[in-house]
């Protein structure tokens, strides 16, 4: 499959390394410094290009969304639509930003914040050294 990260960090560049591994084809967005999402790039091979958010939406058919709390606005501002992606979503509410109401999940809060989008929370309970891993079941 065609998989875009939008942000490559400790969860989603550990998500990009195994996910190339098993032979999907990668795109890297989201950093401050695009130079490390060069240098991811690299490390995992042919299978994986930079891009901006927004070219990482349009390459992937699955979108993982790894971003920390505070700059999920600005993330989405830049990837722009999400409708029809399956969007996997590792964020958890932790620092700055909006929260979710009373009542309101996270993942509720973030699901409304893309609209269309074939939406999941996952991958946000296991701490990043897990998959960093490679962790892999017996058999
Ligand atoms: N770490 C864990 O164990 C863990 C476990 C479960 C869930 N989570 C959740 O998963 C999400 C990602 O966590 P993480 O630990 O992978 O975070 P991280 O290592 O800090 O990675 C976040 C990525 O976002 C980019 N980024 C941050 N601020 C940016 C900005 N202003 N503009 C552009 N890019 C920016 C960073 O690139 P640059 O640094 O190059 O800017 C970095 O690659 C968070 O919501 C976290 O709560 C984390």
């Amino acid at each position: 499959m065609q998989i875009g990260i939008i942000g490559a960090g400790r969860i989603g560049g550990n998500a990009a390394r195994l996910l190339a591994r098993a032979g999907h084809e990668i795109a890297l967005s989201f950093a401050r410094d695009p130079q490390g999402l060069e240098q991811l790039a690299q490390e995992i091979g042919q299978n994986a290009s930079v891009g901006t958010p927004a070219e990482a939406v349009a390459f992937g058919e699955v979108v993982v969304f790894s971003v920390p709390w505070s700059v999920i606005p600005l993330a989405l501002e830049q990837a722009g639509s999400l409708a029809g992606k399956v969007v996997v979503d590792t964020t958890n509410q932790f620092g700055s930003g909006p929260m979710p109401g009373q009542g309101q999940t996270a993942a509720q809060l973030n699901a409304a914040r893309m609209p269309g989008a074939r939406y999941t929370k996952s991958f946000n309970t296991l701490t990043a050294g897990f998959p960093g891993r490679d962790r892999r079941p017996q058999g």
